[in-house]
């Protein structure tokens, strides 16, 4: 689990907006400030790459270009997911990656519903969807084309099941010692041995593949750590509704959970991306006129329930 940037663990800052005491506020992770600036000169590779590129950390950054390390592992991609559009206008792929799956600080994209694309976008511009983590998305829905628009969540739509598998949920009462590091994502601390306990409202997302996560290889997954038994309770609520507290997600998002129509799918999904989406609709911070279905659905849920929730509705398939 080498990391490249991280030497030595850095407290997470509190978020703006973000009260300390809030149990869910680790998912609403910022990069830690003053890491290590990488060498400028030394290039690395993503492990497995058949396009022989080696790449400085100035490249793989690069907004309007940062590598494709499998090429031939999805649909031909628009130039908007590629490369984006300056001034505003950043590559999709930057931060979801060239298959949509994202890191937990961002979103996975892949085979959401195109309309449901779309609809976000505009939520974002609208200012009916808001936290610490969306703005970028929000500068990008005010520069973004519909025709620009409609080109990226064709492609994200069409992104295979087989690729959308991204997440290995682990019960478990201790983690392994991990921390945030570059661009907010968490990564297993280098060497040791120690543990972190797992709380009932607590869940550790955190890279596979330190390294690979931060070369933005879209071959580098993610473990989610999560409280022992809260499978099993996420799976009676999601398909009881836990008698009148909620409801059940099947109705909306489909026995799989794969989605229904333009009803996003919940299955397999980044838990840290999908508790900050239930915090969210549960404060209000996202709202607006497709979301009043999602109300009664919150509304009564506990920190623990959006735990439960999230830790089996990503244990799922996609
Ligand atoms: C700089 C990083 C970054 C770039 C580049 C980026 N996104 Fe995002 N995107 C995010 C983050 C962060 C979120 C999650 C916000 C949240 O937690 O609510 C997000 C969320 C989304 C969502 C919501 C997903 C859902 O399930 O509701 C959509 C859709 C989306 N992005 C589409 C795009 C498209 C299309 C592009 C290219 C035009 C793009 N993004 C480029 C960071 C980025
Ligand atoms: C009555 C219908 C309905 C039910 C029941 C329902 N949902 Fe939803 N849900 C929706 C709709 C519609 C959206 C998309 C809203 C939008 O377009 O912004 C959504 C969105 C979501 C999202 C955001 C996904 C994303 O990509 O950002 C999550 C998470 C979610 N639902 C979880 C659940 C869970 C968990 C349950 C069961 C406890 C549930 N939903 C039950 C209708 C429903």
């Amino acid at each position: 689990m080498k990391k490249l940037l991280l030497a030595s663990v850095v407290a997470l800052l509190p978020a703006a907006g973000f009260a300390a005491e809030n149990a869910l506020s680790y998912a609403y992770p910022v990069a830690p400030q003053g890491l290590p600036q990488p060498d400028p000169n030394q290039k690395h590779q993503a492990k497995g790459t058949p396009t022989g590129m080696q790449l400085t950390f100035r490249e793989i950054n690069n907004q309007f270009g940062p590598p494709d390390w499998f090429p031939n592992e999805h649909p031909t991609m628009p130039s908007v997911v590629k490369n984006g559009r300056p001034s505003h206008v950043r590559a999709c792929m930057l931060c979801h990656l060239p298959h949509g799956n994202g890191h937990p600080e961002s979103a996975s994209v892949g085979g959401l519903p195109a309309d449901y694309i779309v609809d976000q976008m505009h939520a974002f511009r609208d200012g009916t969807r808001t936290n610490n983590r969306v703005a970028a998305m929000v500068e990008m829905a005010k520069d973004i084309t519909e025709a620009e628009l409609k080109e990226a969540a064709d492609y994200f739509t069409s992104i295979p099941r087989d690729k959308q598998r991204w997440i290995k949920v682990i019960e478990t009462a201790n983690a392994p010692e991990n921390e945030v590091g570059p661009g907010g994502a968490r990564f297993l601390v280098e060497g040791s041995t120690k543990t972190m306990p797992v709380g009932p409202t607590q869940i550790y997302e955190v890279a596979e593949d330190g390294e690979g996560v931060e070369l933005r290889d879209q071959h580098a997954g993610f473990l989610a750590f999560v409280p022992v038994g809260s499978i099993a309770k996420g799976k009676e609520l999601a398909t009881t509704g836990g008698n009148g507290k909620s409801v059940q997600c099947s109705i909306c998002h489909g026995s799989d959970y794969r989605g229904i129509g333009n009803v996003p799918r919940i299955a397999g999904r980044a838990p840290y991306y999908m508790i900050r989406q239930l915090a969210d609709m549960r404060s209000g911070a996202r709202h607006g006129k497709s979301m009043q279905l999602m109300v009664q659905v919150v509304a009564n849920l506990t920190d623990e329930d959006i735990v439960n929730l999230t830790a089996y509705l990503a244990s799922l398939d996609p």
